[in-house]
């Protein structure tokens, strides 16, 4: 029976491009579900946008030199074109920069407003005096008051996904000048998330959410038991939709506040433009309201906006918000500061018509239950060993056999044996087998039943062998094919929520897209005899060695980039006096004779000619240099430094030693000219 569906999907920070994290948490799951709703005859708004408020855009814009708005208008295009280059398709892709958000949004909260369902209140709150700034949600990093992650953010910390206040943060730091903040006295509007606490825990723990995926429904459980405060829903900050009741000049509303309203507003905008009414995607109880999100959103989702529209009154909640968990990229977490990521857009240039190997390989790899690593070995042998070696060589070899058989036309079939009935029955069955995992958010397993049926064709194929009954047995041989024709016109269809483009250019193959979903289990024929396909035409290509290494390259440079970064140039530090200076008596010596302490990684125990006598020196360079390759070196020593005893060896005086920029450990050399940030004896 056809059902309204509203999906949403996040709306991405638009402060950076895509990238896999998002697609294998929130975008390629969510248009798979959107696709396969609307093949199985759903009314469905497919919803999302550019979140384009919130400190992590101001943050961007400051670093570089440039105006909020042309953060948010670069990467608005730069995201919207890459989703619709990777075939996500959306019904909408608004922003939260358009004016029927900002409207849409200052009316919810003036409702909410009117409805007295806020708590006014003046407290104190973290300041910065030196930049002029209250210090809320990414301003501010402090100590994360339950799991002691010492990065967390003023409003949420992205380790154990705990929402707090920024007030909260234990030893908080203001992120724009490092500053330890003061307290300062604010006026904000507070949700006053207790009240809502008693309805929540009725909604969620007693009634129907118990199948929410476990992650979502835990995490639910566990916040509201430890019980619920009021939120601040206003910030003192300059971008964003201000605050639109009297007192609220120069606030704006909380982003999370705004954000998940902007579903709404793009509904309308949908709506509009194809001469819709919004209202029943939002209102209607009879239409399913499901969130994509990343579960580090799930108390936004689950919690917070649901309360939101509970207070407002007139809207449904969610039927399921099915949040996934974090992918990692070769072993180590994504992240964007340290462009440890493979963003979509360098993915669609360096691997141009290959959408549906990055959809595949991330759905059959999804980050479902547990976090998940992506690489791109995984990736190739996703792609060789599956789309290529079963998918794309069923679908070549019936293709090239039709045509050079038939001239391309479906033969005629004769009466149909046992395998070929129980291989026509195995066809019917599909649907409800992928229906069953979809309906329960369980993509990777509906990915993986694509591929069975694509064996089922391989393994027909190979126990059939028409290519060698063709020369003994032409009846039979065009039963086979008849029937290998069946299963390719099934996978054309069923693979499209998974593998769009693979399907369009399947169904252009066979000329033929008359088949819905729901067709696969219910008609005999898929693809009538003597009906005309076309040419042959590969789906998938092999991906080379060379490809992968290239990628790999590239995060290697990354690792590389980071690593320089990372390393902190020490301070100069404090000033000493001419007289300091003369009290060091610094000789050129040789090192006569060089061993490697036992059981200490770094020390070796060197013999030293100073000039003066021959002393024993404890140096901390063995992990730079080896015993050997330092004997017979001539060295700059400090000889009248107090001796002292390093591991039950007296050390009587220093080798002096400094860092290049790179972070190498150099002699500071009396033979060497290179080294310019050393030791200046003149
Ligand atoms: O985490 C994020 O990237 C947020 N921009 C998601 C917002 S989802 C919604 F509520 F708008
Ligand atoms: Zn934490």
């Amino acid at each position: 029976m056809s059902k309204r569906y509203t999906i949403t999907a996040a709306l991405p920070y638009t402060n950076g491009p895509i990238h896999i994290g998002h697609l294998a948490g929130v975008y390629v799951p969510g248009d798979i579900y959107a696709r396969y709703k609307r093949l199985t005859g759903n009314d469905v708004a497919f919803i999302c946008g550019s979140d384009e408020h919130g400190v992590p855009i101001t943050i961007k814009a400051k670093k570089e030199g440039v105006s909020p708005q042309e953060i948010v208008d670069r990467y608005h295009k730069i995201i919207k074109d890459s989703f619709v280059d990777f075939g996500i398709t959306f019904d909408n892709y608004s922003r939260t920069s358009a004016k029927i958000h900002h409207d849409t949004a200052s009316q919810f909260f003036k409702t909410l407003y009117d409805k007295n369902e806020f708590v006014e209140e003046v407290s104190e709150q973290l300041y910065d005096a030196e930049a002029n700034q209250f210090l809320a949600d990414r301003f501010v990093v402090g100590t994360c008051p339950k799991c002691g992650n010492e990065e967390s953010y003023g409003d949420q910390c992205e380790k154990c996904g705990t929402s707090h206040n920024a007030t909260d943060l234990i030893n908080p730091k203001s992120a724009i000048t490092g500053n330890i903040p003061t307290l300062k006295e604010t006026k904000h509007w507070f949700l006053p998330l207790n009240k809502h606490e008693q309805f929540l825990k009725e909604w969620i723990l007693k009634g129907h959410k118990k199948d929410w995926k476990s992650n979502v429904y835990g995490q639910c459980k566990s916040w509201l038991d430890d019980g619920l405060r009021p939120r601040a829903v206003t910030r003192d900050l300059d971008w964003g939709i201000p605050v639109p009741v009297p007192g609220g000049e120069g606030k704006v509303l909380y982003v999370w506040f705004d954000a998940p309203i902007g579903y709404i507003s793009a509904t309308k905008e949908w709506a509009a433009r194809e001469g819709k009414d919004w209202e029943p995607y939002w209102k209607d109880q009879d239409t399913k309201l499901v969130h994509f999100i990343g579960k580090d959103n799930i108390v936004f989702h689950c919690i917070i906006f649901p309360a939101m529209l509970k207070a407002e009154g007139s809207y449904i909640l969610p039927d399921n918000v099915p949040a996934n968990e974090f992918l990692n990229l070769e072993g180590n977490k994504l992240s964007t500061s340290k462009n440890w990521a493979v963003w979509l857009p360098d993915y669609l240039k360096d691997f141009p018509n290959k959408q549906d190997v990055l959809r595949y390989a991330l759905t059959a790899n999804a980050p479902e239950t547990k976090d998940n690593d992506f690489t791109w070995n995984d990736f190739q042998a996703r792609n060789n060993n599956e789309l290529v070696a079963i998918f794309g060589n069923f679908i070549n070899r019936v293709v090239v056999l039709t045509n050079k058989y038939y001239n391309g036309l479906v033969p005629t079939p004769s009466d149909f044996s046992t395998i070929d009935q129980e291989t026509l029955a195995a066809i019917k069955a599909y649907p409800s087998v992928m229906e069953s995992a979809l309906e329960r958010y369980r993509f990777r397993e509906a990915s993986q039943e694509l591929m069975n049926l694509a064996r089922l064709g391989n393994k027909y194929l190979a126990d059939e062998e028409p290519w060698k009954l063709v020369k003994i047995d032409e009846v039979r041989t065009k039963t086979i094919m008849f029937i290998a024709l069946q299963i390719a016109s099934a996978l054309a269809t069923l693979s499209e929520p998974f593998l769009p483009f693979t399907s369009t250019k399947l169904k252009g193959i066979l000329n033929s897209d008359a088949n819905k979903w729901e067709d696969i289990s219910t008609k005999d024929i898929l693809i009538s005899a003597n009906h005309q396909i076309g040419k042959g035409e590969l789906l998938f290509s092999k991906i080379e060695d060379t490809e992968i290494q290239a990628q790999l390259d590239k995060l290697e440079a990354s690792k590389k980039t980071n690593e320089a970064a990372k390393k902190v140039v020490e301070p100069q530090k404090e000033t000493i006096n001419f007289d300091d200076f003369t009290k060091l008596d610094i000789r050129v010596g040789t090192i006569l004779e060089a061993e490697k302490m036992p059981k200490a990684k770094k020390l070796l125990v060197l013999k030293v000619d100073t000039g003066i006598d021959v002393r024993t020196i404890v140096s901390g360079i063995a992990e730079s240099f080896t015993a050997e390759e330092v004997v017979g070196k001539k060295v700059t020593v400090l000889v009248n430094l107090a001796p002292r005893a390093l591991r039950g060896v007296e050390s009587q005086g220093m080798i002096l030693m400094t860092e290049t920029p790179e972070g190498k450990l150099v002699f500071v050399n009396p033979d060497d000219a290179n080294v310019t940030n050393g030791l200046h004896i003149s």
